[in-house]
């Protein structure tokens, strides 16, 4: 809750690194979140599409449950699903630790934010490229994580958008000002090469997909990406 949360400088974050499991071979689902837990994870990113709010439909709960036993770490589950309401004491029940939805998918954006919180789970905002940050107004302090896209919700894979950088900085201005310990992530075409830039603009949490499951090596990339970021 606001009031328990505490105040916590940028440079003393960790950064962490969170492969979206859209880019993984479902197929070997378990043996995937395994390896890339090897090799040095920190979240697990699970994509939830509905055909409805985006053009493509991915996994629920039964598939979040099934992978919990097989995480030891916390598993990030970004909602892309319109209603929202219904479905997150699912996600809560099969193991989500951070639930994250669309402020466009939910008619009641607080209501939503402390239904997460009621389920014992970390609440979550995320911003498409073309919607601004003015929900941020009087959300802020409820939040723990704020997730700014950096590609059109729907598919891995996509190439990352310039002005995501400009509204990183802008979010993470917001953050220091509330004095708030939010994570600030991003989402969509990070790779080794652009990773870098998106911590300096403020981010300290990185979603990637196709970067990091489309790789030989999961350790490698992994930590070619947190050596871009340590610079
Ligand atoms: C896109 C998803 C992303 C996607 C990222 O709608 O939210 O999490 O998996 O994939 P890459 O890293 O390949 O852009
Ligand atoms: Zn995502």
């Amino acid at each position: 809750m606001a009031s328990e949360k505490q105040r916590t400088a940028p440079s003393s974050v960790a950064h962490w690194i969170a492969p979206s499991i859209l880019s993984a071979d479902f197929a070997r689902l378990g043996d995937e979140v395994r390896s890339v837990l090897a090799a040095g994870a920190d979240l697990i990113h699970f994509d939830v599409m509905d055909n409805h709010y985006v053009p493509n439909l991915t996994v629920g709960p039964l598939v979040c449950e099934a992978i919990r036993p097989h995480c030891k770490v916390p598993i990030d589950v970004h909602l892309m699903v319109k209603p929202v309401d219904r479905i997150i004491p699912d996600f809560a029940a099969a193991g989500a630790s951070i639930i994250s939805f669309h402020p466009e998918a939910s008619e009641h954006v607080d209501r939503t934010i402390a239904l997460i919180r009621e389920h014992g789970c970390q609440p979550g905002l995320v911003f498409n490229p073309a919607t601004p940050l003015d929900y941020l107004d009087y959300t802020l302090e409820y939040l723990d994580m704020v997730l700014i896209m950096s590609v059109n919700p729907g598919f891995g894979g996509q190439k990352f958008i310039p002005t995501t950088l400009r509204k990183l900085t802008d979010a993470r201005r917001r953050i220091e000002a509330a004095g708030c310990a939010v994570r600030l992530e991003v989402d969509g075409g990070i790779k080794t090469d652009n990773i870098r830039a998106a911590a300096q603009a403020g981010a300290d949490t990185f979603v990637a997909g196709s970067a990091i499951f489309g790789s030989r090596d999961y350790a490698r990339t992994i930590r070619e990406m947190r050596q871009q970021i340590a610079l």
